[in-house]
């Protein structure tokens, strides 16, 4: 029975602690004979945070930070590089991937493209058993279309629709349908990487609108991705900024969104003006650095237009500071 879980007393679904993920970069014929040594990608270095149950944490920063990699890091789509990942208190760092699957029926995902993501060649009603049936979360096929069809009635579609392909519905409804699939297994935390991205503006709020109702109906907690601040501020209680796979400052939405400490944070928030808030800082200038040399101080040195001397030297940690936590020589 979907929607009453058994809640442990644990106050946090998910503790990520000093997460680290690299990947090698494709190494060719050419490199063998020519002996290039073989290098590495540094796309996540140390991140940690948590999340509460019932709450909705985001990551945001530029395209090519690490958020994806993080979060699929977090579901085991990769294996951590090292690092721990309690989730519901158990620490999943390690399982095997036969171990996983019993945990990964509690953890699912959403995906940024229902294009991409739903299968062309299964009708809609398959997409959304096949989950149960495969974790056996429910006892057979008759219970199975029972909950298939009361989750497609919760995500808006009528009963006869499930008859139907992927390719007969719009980019909206695809990912409705991809929200009913998740909560076909009875999750307790959803990881939805960019689930409004691939949608016309329209389509964005109804869909973030039902997200953020089943979140109260079924318990849900999220990790939620995005690069849209405005989508971010519209459904997220805390987050945390990356920059070249750092955690740079982490706090309460209100907190960040009104008094962004890094220059980073700062900086991206003035990139993206709303009617409601003034200009905090300097848009971005230059590049993001290559994560195969990550630079020894702060990651963001190159483009920070407040940088020192020791920043360049010295990596600065995550402390708290005003009410969260920021990585920056200038308060530290
Ligand atoms: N399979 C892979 N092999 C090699 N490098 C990878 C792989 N996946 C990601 N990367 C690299 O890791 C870094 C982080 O990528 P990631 O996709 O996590 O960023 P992101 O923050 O999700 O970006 P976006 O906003 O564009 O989705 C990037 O430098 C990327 O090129
Ligand atoms: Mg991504």
């Amino acid at each position: 029975m979907i929607g009453n879980h058994p809640r442990e007393n644990t106050e946090n679904i998910l503790e990520v602690r000093d997460l680290v993920q690299t990947f090698s970069q494709p190494y060719g014929i050419l490199d063998r004979l020519t002996g290039k040594p073989r290098k590495t990608v540094h796309a996540v270095n140390g991140v940690s945070f948590s999340i509460r149950r019932k709450e909705v944490f985001s990551l945001v920063g530029e395209s090519g930070c690490g958020k994806s990699t993080t979060a699929r890091t977090i579901v085991r789509l990769l294996e951590p590089r090292s690092g721990s990942i309690v989730f519901d208190g158990e620490d999943i760092s390690a399982y095997s991937p036969t171990r996983m699957m019993h945990v990964r029926k509690k953890m699912q995902m959403i995906f940024q493209d229902p294009y991409a993501s739903l299968n062309p060649r299964q009708r809609i009603k398959d997409i959304i058993m096949e989950p149960m049936l495969f974790h056996k979360t429910v006892a057979g096929k008759e219970e199975a279309h029972a909950e298939m069809y009361r989750l497609l009635d919760i995500v808006g579609f009528r009963p006869e629709q499930a008859e139907r392909y992927p390719h007969q519905f719009s980019g909206g409804q695809r990912q409705r349908i991809g929200i009913a699939r998740a909560l076909s297994t009875n999750p307790s935390f959803i990881v939805a990487d960019e689930p409004v991205s691939a949608l016309d503006v329209s389509i964005q709020a109804q869909v973030l609108n039902l997200m953020m109702d089943l979140k109260d109906e079924f318990s849900l907690s999220y990790l939620f991705i995005a690069h849209d601040l405005s989508v971010v501020r519209h459904v997220t209680e805390r987050l945390g900024i990356m920059y070249l796979g750092f955690l740079v400052e982490q706090g309460d939405r209100d907190v960040i969104f009104d008094t962004p400490l890094h220059p980073y944070t700062r900086a991206l928030l003035a990139a993206a003006p709303t009617l409601d808030r003034e200009r905090t800082g300097d848009p971005l200038q230059g590049d993001v650095p290559s994560p195969i040399d990550l630079p020894p101080g702060c990651p963001f040195v190159s483009r920070c237009p407040r940088r020192m001397d020791v920043c360049s030297r010295e990596r600065p940690v995550l402390r708290k500071i005003e009410g969260r936590f920021a990585a920056c020589h200038l308060y530290q």
